[in-house]
């Protein structure tokens, strides 16, 4: 591998309704949610798609820079084609603001990585990565960037730190809620040292990412008794997205005495490098697995992992890279996430932009 991770980061720093559809659409009003609630979406015959895009990396600060993310935004369009998702969620990293010298800046941005998803009619959910944090534009700026489309399904709990933290109600041929997408802001990167209430206390270091806060995982908690309380005592099974893997992402390979990395029983897919997870581990997993409605963790981050497995009862999936931007011979591609009305778990492969599909995985089914 000639490009990891860490030479990428070294060149960054340097420079309660069901619409009955056949899709369910966003409200163009993104400030009506302040509970972080999505317009319910509906299983099409029994079946939810859903398409993990993620890391687009879009960057325009040279001739070659336009070209590649023209690029990125032709592969958006064929794997929308080749995968026809109900609903496509970017897991972060989308735009890739230090290298963006749009004349519109940031809005222009969000307006090109938008349009593939207006022309293919397909809503979308945008989760900020790290890169999308950068140049101090505020979350809750980009977040308004990308909710001009009626097709945007994030929302936003104003309170919380970050942007988009929001959950999607899946609502089954009843009418009632059978499944929920939550969608986290997993932020960037923090300077510990930088907190004068325990900087005495830690280790002074140039920065480290950041983690889910404490008032987010409260809210998924909160949320999450409500949703089971309304439907009778029993939990509505969950996937989550966001863009920083959590430190359980470690736990799916065990260090072998020369050095490699050995998958855990069941896990497939491909390890190219460690988890550039938070050296702070705030708790997302354990909330979930003391709350027992997460099935799946979806994230994005490292361009060369797209592996899936079982930490404690949650499958932990990384996406496949999309955009030309990122580093890593791995092709570019999304992660298909297949719902079924009354089944619990979820099917999921890597897509390709030929179609072909690799790494077919299944949880629960
Ligand atoms: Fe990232």
């Amino acid at each position: 591998m000639s490009f990891s991770r860490r030479a990428f980061l070294a060149s960054t720093f340097a420079a309660p309704m069901a619409l009955k559809l056949s899709r369910a659409f966003g409200s163009p009003n993104p400030e009506e949610s302040t509970d972080g609630r999505s317009p319910s979406m509906s299983f099409k015959d029994g079946k939810f798609r859903i398409l993990q895009l993620t890391d687009l990396h879009l960057g325009y600060n040279c001739p070659e820079g336009l070209e590649r993310a023209a690029k990125t935004i032709e592969y958006t369009r064929t794997l929308l084609d080749v995968s026809k998702p109900d609903l496509a969620i970017l897991t972060g990293d989308i735009v890739w603001l230090e290298a963006t010298a749009l004349a519109g800046g940031y809005e222009e941005a969000w307006a090109r990585i938008v349009k593939p998803f207006e022309d293919a009619n397909v809503p979308y959910v945008m989760t900020l990565g790290n890169h999308d944090h950068e140049l101090k534009i505020p979350a809750k700026a980009h977040y308004a960037a990308f909710s001009k489309s009626p097709l945007n399904m994030t929302r936003d709990v104003p309170y919380l730190p970050g942007a988009g933290n929001c959950y999607i109600p899946i609502v089954g041929a009843d009418g009632k809620e059978c499944r929920r997408l939550w969608i986290f802001d997993s932020h960037s990167y923090c300077r510990i040292s930088d907190n004068p209430r325990i900087h005495a206390l830690s280790e002074v270091v140039d920065w480290e990412y950041d983690w889910i806060k404490p008032s987010q995982i409260q809210w998924y908690i909160k949320e999450s008794q409500r949703a089971e309380e309304e439907n009778g005592g029993v939990p509505i099974p969950s996937l989550a997205f966001f863009h920083i893997p959590t430190p359980e992402y470690w736990e799916l390979y065990e260090k072998q005495q020369d050095g490699s990395w050995k998958p855990v029983e069941g896990v497939i897919g491909r390890r190219g490098e460690d988890p550039c997870s938070p050296r702070v581990n705030s708790g997302l997993v354990g909330a979930a697995i003391e709350r027992g409605d997460l099935e799946g963790i979806f994230v994005g981050h490292e361009h060369i992992n797209d592996y899936i497995g079982i930490y404690k009862g949650i499958a932990l999936a990384y996406g496949r890279k999309t955009g030309e931007e990122c580093y890593g011979d791995l092709p570019h591609g999304g992660r298909i996430i297949d719902l079924t009305e009354g089944k619990p778990g979820f099917a999921t492969r890597i897509v390709m932009l030929d179609g072909s599909t690799e790494s077919e995985y299944t949880y629960k089914q």
